[in-house]
């Protein structure tokens, strides 16, 4: 799609938050319109690029900066870069929002999946809650491990209040507001 511009759409939230059913369904949504995305989601780029890696604050700081800098080149060569990982740390998001805003040939958008812990225990997807409740899994993100919200997102999802289609809906039209997408012809 020529014209559109690249840019960092960045989800953080904790686990179970709908993160990456937020992002899939955006990057469907760009597939359909024909523009260049590519998605860095969490769980998968923990079985490839940060193999290995596990749950502690070095190594979580290492795989969003590696999931950082992925984004970034992508993003300043024109292509829809969403990344998908709780990134529990405000001071590292903030440090790949400043290098991508440095370097000016990109934007950096922080989406908040905002749930509940409560409603994420409660629906626990994953079956990870019950077991870092019961001390089974360490250092849990939002049980035994910190998550930091963001102070100033560009968006906010209210994944247990709001359906995945209104969340995208919503981003959409933010993004179309700040001309980082084309308005849809109908
Ligand atoms: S991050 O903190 O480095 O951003 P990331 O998004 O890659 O985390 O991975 C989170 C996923 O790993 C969770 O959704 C969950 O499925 C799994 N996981 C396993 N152990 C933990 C843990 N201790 N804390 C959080 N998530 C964990």
């Amino acid at each position: 799609m020529p014209g559109h511009k690249g840019f960092v759409l960045w989800f953080t939230g904790l686990s179970g938050a709908g993160k990456s059913t937020l992002a899939n369904k955006l990057v469907a949504e760009f597939q359909t319109r024909g523009y260049n995305v590519e998605l860095l989601d969490g769980d998968e780029v923990r079985t490839n690029l940060s193999k290995g890696l596990g749950f502690s604050k070095e190594d979580r700081d290492t795989n969003i900066r590696r999931i950082g800098w992925v984004a970034r080149v992508l993003a300043r060569n024109g292509v829809i870069a969403i990344t998908a990982a709780i990134s529990p740390y405000a001071e590292i998001r903030n440090e790949i929002r400043a290098d991508v805003e440095k370097e000016g040939r990109a934007a950096f958008v922080e989406a908040f999946a905002c749930a509940p812990l409560e409603a994420l225990i409660e629906r626990d997807v994953k079956g990870l809650y019950k077991k870092a409740l019961a001390g089974e899994i360490a250092n849990f993100t939002g049980v035994s491990d910190p998550y930091e919200a963001p102070e100033k997102p560009e968006f906010v999802a209210y994944t247990s209040e709001e359906t995945v289609e209104q969340s995208a809906e919503r981003l959409l039209a933010y993004l179309q507001e700040q001309g980082l997408i084309f308005q849809e012809t109908a």
